[in-house]
């Protein structure tokens, strides 16, 4: 088989490019452990309130600034209906549902990511502006889904 001059120097340039992005791919996941959130973490969707940490939904202080949010959402609201944390606060979202699936949605924020029963889904947001901040289900989820809110309250 003859190849033209061009033909080979695109083939030896095009697989030399996929053997670097696949070389720097696996470094960077195997070796460094960048890999995308997981939501590895599960808990069994029967017995959501008798599993921690949703046995108690709510906030949980972790440190001067940081707080976890363990949250159940279920058709059609969101337990509990609301927090409150200081200004700068960091709030590490645990999210989970006790039915179907359900979105956590905080517009004009990052937060935005499904919540599938069995799974603790997770999310982190530090609020810098003092202000009211709802959370809407995007997930359509059924009859009521677009009443399906809460507020986070964050205040000075
Ligand atoms: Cu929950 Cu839509």
């Amino acid at each position: 088989m003859h190849l033209h001059r061009y033909e080979k120097i695109w083939l030896t340039f095009g697989i030399g490019s996929l053997v670097i992005f696949l070389t720097v791919l696996g470094v960077s996941a195997f070796a460094f452990g960048q890999q995308p959130p997981s939501h590895m973490a599960k808990v069994d969707p029967q017995n959501v309130r008798d599993a921690a940490p949703f046995d108690e939904p709510g906030l949980r202080q972790i440190n001067e600034t940081t707080y976890q949010a363990n949250i159940i959402a279920m058709a059609f609201t969101y337990q509990p209906n609301k927090i409150e944390v200081p200004v700068g606060s960091t709030v590490r979202f645990h999210v989970t549902s006790s039915d179907v699936v359900h979105s956590f949605t905080i517009p004009n924020t990052n937060v935005n990511f499904m919540v599938t029963p069995g799974h603790i889904n997770m999310a982190e947001h530090t609020f810098t502006e003092a202000g009211s901040y709802l959370v809407l289900c995007n997930e359509y989820c059924g009859t009521g889904h677009h009443y399906m809110q809460m507020t986070i309250e964050v205040v000075e």
